[in-house]
């Protein structure tokens, strides 16, 4: 066997411990190698010190080499892109080759360790021509001692790393395929076997600290007076808690014979009582996201400055947890957790999804031969990270199945370490773990689940001990594109249930990689031969880290701090899990048809975390224009991760007239048939099946001009119009394109098999009826009677257009609309939008609590959303009235009561065709949409429904429109 498919974890390497600073002398290797790929292995003999590597490449380590020109990424889901016949890879076995001279200090000393702190996915060791060791467990440190093999002066160090090995088999995450030696490699000058472990908890409001280290050690903690011998266990009455919101650390230092290792500690206690989980006494609540190392440019090589960059953002949008999907992070990362403040599951690198595509068949996870890999893999784990007070919960890993193995990695887990939970969402029983964890688990599903009302287990036992767990969504609400929306009413589960604690949104980033055109590739963009296309394209940032619109989104039902008003009352919710409100203050302001009226700030007490305050309001007169109150929560000082003024929340109120002060319109509900979709039939489409009526030549009303035939719009004001009398489709985002067709992504969704996409238009009647046109349209596809009967009445004040369209579904209609629009190709010189309505960004039915009423001016180009996979994007809600302008001139637009515009320089089925947003190319028009009704976004790929109203289902409807200069 070779031994890069042995299926143990290695060997020669040391024991795991965990990752510390310390003053022990450390030089780090990272830097230019001498690098060569071969497709297969090559024969060995490049480890030799005197082998002459000058013909070969320059190589940064760290470094995924794929990423610099060797090999290529490849992407897939679930499916190994090799044979499943464990633990054996194919000959096909690209190999990278790594050399480095370097030389050593002359004052170095001391027993050393040779540390890598990742590579992908096998590599074997020598140094000065004599190896070390074999190491496997892609995203997991090995060291090896090198005992007296370092010479004074040159060193060579020579690595092979094999792309695929018996690792791979645990290594089936949902990402990129990229090897290399991708995280630090240092040699460190301390005791092979020096090691640390802190237990911090908070007590009864006083910290209780015992550090395990060699026996004589001293632990100090100056800011707390501590000096302790390691082993014994003191309380420290003045420590104050850690937390994700109030991350206190204290420096620390451990003294050993010949090292001094600095910590951070936080003291912190973790536990499940009553079945909720607790850190230091108080529930919690995951607002949190799942992470994978991933950059653009660098691969898995994730620079520094990038990580803490990623956490910034995250904090500044109010998420507080991160699942470190699906192996350990950088460990560079959790010291920032630590440092700002973020709950972390730590999930061990195991990952066995591929064999579910044959029935969990020969899974490792269940394969005693892989039960060393396995314990190793979670032994390094806990041991590399066991020191960071942000980790309050270990995960075994992911979609590995059942087994043996997790359920041994499991019991090792909990007897090292009993201070923390135990997560594993692949087995439904949860006969190994502490927390009942389900992904992508519908509203209804986790309300029940909230209720401790789930379908039971078969066997009571394993029923009644996962009833009394407390309940996380280790995943939920997968962002595939455009999305995902349902997030209030998840939101509203986790407010409601004691037992929801909150989950980890399905991602972070956008796992795009930057081409040389400047361009982002995903899956099927490197020749890969098996790949699971854009599925990889599923973040809330972009890889570049620029928000996404559904960040904001989930800023907003993220918010620490509810406000709402009704009755003119406000009332403020503390929903933080520790924080008081005292770092922040309120400011309010009262806007006229959008335009700033008034504006000041509210005296609000402080209120303690969980409890609620309610301040009457000012009387604030209405007034004739549309008034909104918004009230805005903001940090008052500057702190680590935002600058004073930052907002964490918002709310607004209506007070126009008529309208009582109240929390922001929702969409209006639609009426729903009893299976979900409306069916509609009517007698009145017999009666208008005529010819159409010509009326003569062209037909004007006010500043338009109409087709004497179709009854269409074919001028405005002078422009050449096109005029598209309904539009029932749109280019499908990537969850329309999956719902209803597996994982593999195609357009060819539901609607298109309805043919949505390709209507046809028989005009009934064009008829003048005093100053009024009314224009009779049978809206419909081939090869179904589904049908819509479409009437326009036009009318004109002599300035403006009017239009008031009905909508009739007749025959039978199978399957939602994905909108209610009408579309016009207007002259191509337009430029900028100004609007009031929903802004600044985007909002769909479901995805709209960002949104704020108000006054906003776009280019139109900027009102685009490039989704690396071009998709529906950018629609402005609840729009009053919108102005476009540019060198064509301008135009007036209103709604009645508002409508959803999309506005664009290319059309719809431009923009479904595309595959990457360079195919989009400006035309000579620019296409605005009106919407009456739009099919909202969810994230039904992953298993939760789009919930109803926003499932826009087959009605009657009528709506307004106006257009003029
Ligand atoms: C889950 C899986 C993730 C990811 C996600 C969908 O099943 O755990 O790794 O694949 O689905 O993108």
């Amino acid at each position: 066997m070779n031994y890069w498919e042995d299926p143990g974890p290695g060997y020669g390497v040391l024991p795991p411990r965990a990752a510390v600073r310390s003053d022990a002398p450390r030089l780090s290797l990272n830097g230019r190698w001498r690098f060569r790929w071969t497709p297969s292995v090559p024969p060995a003999g490049f480890e030799a010190p005197d082998f002459d590597d000058s013909d070969w490449d320059w190589l940064p380590v760290p470094s995924s080499w794929p990423m610099h020109g060797h090999g290529s990424p490849a992407y897939t889901n679930q499916k190994y892109p090799f044979p499943v016949d464990p633990p054996y890879v194919p000959d096909e076995n690209p190999t990278g080759d790594h050399r480095l001279a370097f030389e050593l200090p002359s004052s170095w000393s001391g027993p050393t360790v040779l540390r890598f702190d990742g590579v992908d996915s096998c590599a074997r060791v020598w140094l000065n021509g004599v190896e070390l060791g074999v190491t496997r467990g892609s995203r997991l440190p090995a060291e090896f001692a090198v005992g007296d093999l370092l010479r004074p002066g040159r060193n060579v160090l020579a690595v092979r790393v094999h792309q695929w090995s018996s690792g791979s088999y645990l290594e089936d995450q949902d990402m990129w395929w990229l090897p290399g030696i991708f995280r630090d490699v240092t040699l460190i000058s301390r005791p092979v076997d020096a090691d640390v472990f802190v237990h911090a908890d908070y007590v009864d409001g006083s910290g209780v600290l015992r550090v395990e280290s060699a026996p004589g050690a001293i632990v100090r903690i100056p800011e707390l007076d501590v000096e302790v011998p390691t082993g014994r266990t003191v309380a420290i009455p003045g420590a104050e808690p850690w937390s994700a919101e109030a991350p206190r650390l204290y420096d620390a230092v451990v003294e050993l014979p010949g090292e001094r290792i600095a910590l951070r500690i936080g003291f912190r206690t973790v536990e499940i009582v009553d079945g909720v989980l607790r850190v230091n006494g108080r529930r919690i609540v995951f607002h949190g996201v799942n992470r994978h190392e991933h950059d653009p440019v660098f691969g898995r090589a994730v620079p520094l400055e990038r990580l803490r960059e990623e956490l910034l953002v995250m904090k500044r949008h109010n998420i507080n947890a991160i699942r470190t999907s699906h192996y350990p992070p950088d460990t560079r990362l959790l010291e920032l957790c630590d440092e700002l403040g973020f709950w972390v599951m730590d999930e061990c690198d195991y990952e066995s999804h591929g064999f579910m595509l044959i029935d969990w068949r020969g899974n490792p996870a269940d394969d005693p031969r892989f039960l060393d890999a396995s314990l190793d893999r979670m032994r390094r784990t806990v041991e590399r990270d066991k020191n960071h007070p942000c980790v309050v919960m270990w995960s075994l890993g992911n979609e590995a199945g059942v087994g043996s193995n997790l359920s041994a990695m499991a019991a090792w887990t909990r007897e090292r370490d009993p201070s923390r939970p135990v997560h594993y969402e692949g087995d439904l029983t949860c006969a190994d773990v502490d927390v009942y964890s389900r992904m992508y688990a519908s509203h209804a599903e986790v309300e029940a689940i909230g209720k401790r009302a789930e379908k039971p287990l078969d066997d009571p036992v394993l029923d009644a001990r996962r009833r009394a767990m407390p309940f996380v969504l280790c995943e939920y609400s997968h962002a595939g594109g455009n999305g995902p929306g349902g997030l209030p009413e998840y939101e509203e589960l986790f407010d409601s249930y004691e037992r929801c604690q909150g989950g980890f949104l399905w991602e972070w980033m956008e796992h795009g990689i930057l081409r040389a055109d400047g361009s982002y590739g995903y899956g099927g963009d490197f020749g890969e031969e098996l790949h699971d296309g854009t599925y990889v394209l599923d973040g809330l940032v972009f890889p570049d880290l620029t928000p996404q619109p559904v960040l904001a989104e989930v800023h907003k039902v993220y918010e620490p701090v509810r406000l709402t008003i009704a009755d003119e009352v406000l009332t403020v919710t503390n929903r933080y899990d520790v924080l008081d409100t005292s770092h922040l203050c309120f400011h309010w302001d009262l806007t006229d048809e959008g335009v700033v009226v008034q504006s000041g700030t509210l005296d609000i007490p402080v209120i303690a975390s969980g409890e609620s305050a309610t301040i009457k309001l000012p009387a604030l007169p209405p007034q004739d224009r549309e008034r909104w109150l918004t009230v805005r929560a903001v940090l008052t000082q500057d702190c680590a991760w935002a600058g004073a003024g930052h907002e964490l929340t918002f709310t607004q109120a209506s007070l126009t007239p008529g309208t009582s002060i109240g929390r922001l319109a929702q969409p209006e509900v639609a009426a729903v048939g009893p299976m979900g979709i409306a069916r509609a039939h009517t007698a009145s489409a017999g009666a208008l099946s005529t010819t159409a009526a010509a009326v003569g030549g062209e037909v004007e009303v006010g500043p338009g001009v109409f087709h004497p035939v179709t009854g269409r719009l074919v001028r405005l004001q002078g422009w050449d119009v096109e005029h598209v009398p309904l539009e029932l489709w749109r280019a499908p985002t990537q969850h329309d394109a999956r719902t209803w067709d597996a994982t593999t992504l195609d357009r060819k969704t539901r609607w298109v098999d309805a043919g949505l996409d390709r209507l046809r238009y028989r005009t009934v009647a064009v008829e003048r009826t005093g100053d009024e046109l009314v224009v009779t349209t049978m809206v419909g596809a081939a090869a179904t009677d589904a049908r819509v009967l479409t009437t326009y009445r036009w009318r004109s004040d002599g300035e403006r257009l009017m239009a008031e369209v009905e909508v009739e579904p007749l025959g039978e209609w199978t399957v939602p609309w994905a909108r209610l629009g009408v579309t016009f190709g207007l002259p191509g010189r337009l430029h900028t939008m100004t609007w009031f309505g929903l802004g600044p960004g985007q909002a769909y039915p479901d995805s709209r609590s960002a949104a704020r009423i108000g006054r906003y001016t776009s280019t139109i180009d900027d009102l685009q959303v490039p989704y690396l996979y071009p998709q529906e994007n950018g629609a402005r809600g609840d729009v009053r009235w919108a102005e476009l302008s540019g060198a064509a001139g301008k135009l007036r637009l209103t709604g009645d009561p508002h409508v959803a515009l999309t506005v664009r320089r290319w059309t719809t089925a431009e923009l479904a065709a595309a595959e990457h947003p360079a195919d989009l190319h400006p035309g000579d028009q620019v296409w605005i949409t009106l919407d009456a009704l739009q099919h909202g976004l969810g994230s039904p790929t992953s298993g939760a429904p789009i919930l109803p109203p926003h499932d826009l289902q087959p009605r009657k409807h009528t709506f307004r429109f106006s257009l003029g200069s």
